[in-house]
C-alpha cells in the first residue's frame, strides 16, 4: 500500500531544475502507488511576528496542514550560497510557529538539484541541522544530489540520466520503508 507524501520545491522560478526533479519524484512516486502532492510557498510573506499576531496567513495555514496531513515530507530544493534558499527557510519558520508544530515525529527526505558538482549537498545539510530544531525524522540515505542539473534535463524538463531516476526510485523506497518503521498501521 502506497503513502501519502507532500514535495516542497525550494525554488520559486518556473523553469527549476529542481522542480523538474520533484516532477520525476511525482512519476516514480505515482509507479510505486504512492499519492504525492505538492506545496506552494509563493505565496507565504516574509516571517514577521507582527503578522503572525494577527494571525496565521492563509498560505501559511493551509502548508501546515498539507505536511500535518502527509505521511512523509520530501524537500526537493537548490543550494543557494551554500545553505537553504531564504524562501524555503522562511516557509519553514511560518510552518514552526504553528501550534502543534507538524513536522514533529513526521518523515522527511531530502534532495536537491544544482548546475555545480556537488549537487546541493552543503544546503541539504544545513537543512538537515534544521529538521533537528523541527523534531523531524530525516531519511538519511540514499543522498540525492544532482549535480551538472542543466546537463541531465532538457528542454522541455524531462530526466535523460538514467541513473538519477533510479535513485529516486531508490529515496522513495527508503522513505517508504522508513515511514513503516516509524508510523506502523
Ligand atoms: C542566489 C543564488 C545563489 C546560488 N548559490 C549556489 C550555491 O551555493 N551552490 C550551487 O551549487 N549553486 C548555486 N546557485 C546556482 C543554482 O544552483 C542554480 O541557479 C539552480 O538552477 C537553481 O535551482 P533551480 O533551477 O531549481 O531554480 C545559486 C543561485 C542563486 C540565484
Amino acid at each position: 500500500m502506497g503513502i501519502q507524501i507532500l514535495g516542497i520545491c525550494g525554488s520559486l522560478r518556473k523553469a527549476s531544475f529542481n522542480r523538474m526533479a520533484l516532477n520525476v519524484v511525482i512519476e516514480e512516486g505515482q509507479k510505486q502507488g504512492h499519492a504525492i502532492e505538492t506545496a506552494a510557498i509563493d505565496e507565504i510573506p516574509l516571517y514577521d511576528a507582527d503578522l503572525q499576531a494577527s494571525g496565521f496567513p492563509e498560505a501559511v495555514v493551509r502548508l501546515g496542514e498539507q505536511v500535518a496531513d502527509a505521511d512523509a515530507v520530501i524537500f526537493v530544493s537548490p543550494e543557494y550560497n551554500y545553505s537553504v534558499p531564504g524562501v524555503l527557510k522562511n516557509a519553514i519558520d511560518w510552518i514552526s510557529r504553528l501550534p502543534n508544530q507538524p513536522f514533529a515525529g513526521k518523515p522527511v527526505a531530502i534532495m536537491g538539484a544544482s548546475m555545480g558538482g556537488i549537487g546541493t549537498a552543503r544546503m541539504q545539510y544545513h537543512l538537515r541541522q534544521i529538521l533537528v530544531f523541527l523534531d523531524a525524522r530525516p531519511l538519511n540515505k540514499p543522498e540525492i544530489m544532482i549535480g551538472a542539473a542543466h546537463e541531465k534535463f532538457d528542454n522541455e524538463g524531462r530526466l535523460n540520466d538514467d541513473k538519477t531516476r533510479e535513485m529516486i526510485g531508490k529515496l522513495l523506497d527508503s522513505l517508504n520503508d522508513w515511514t513503516a518503521q516509524l508510523q506502523p498501521r
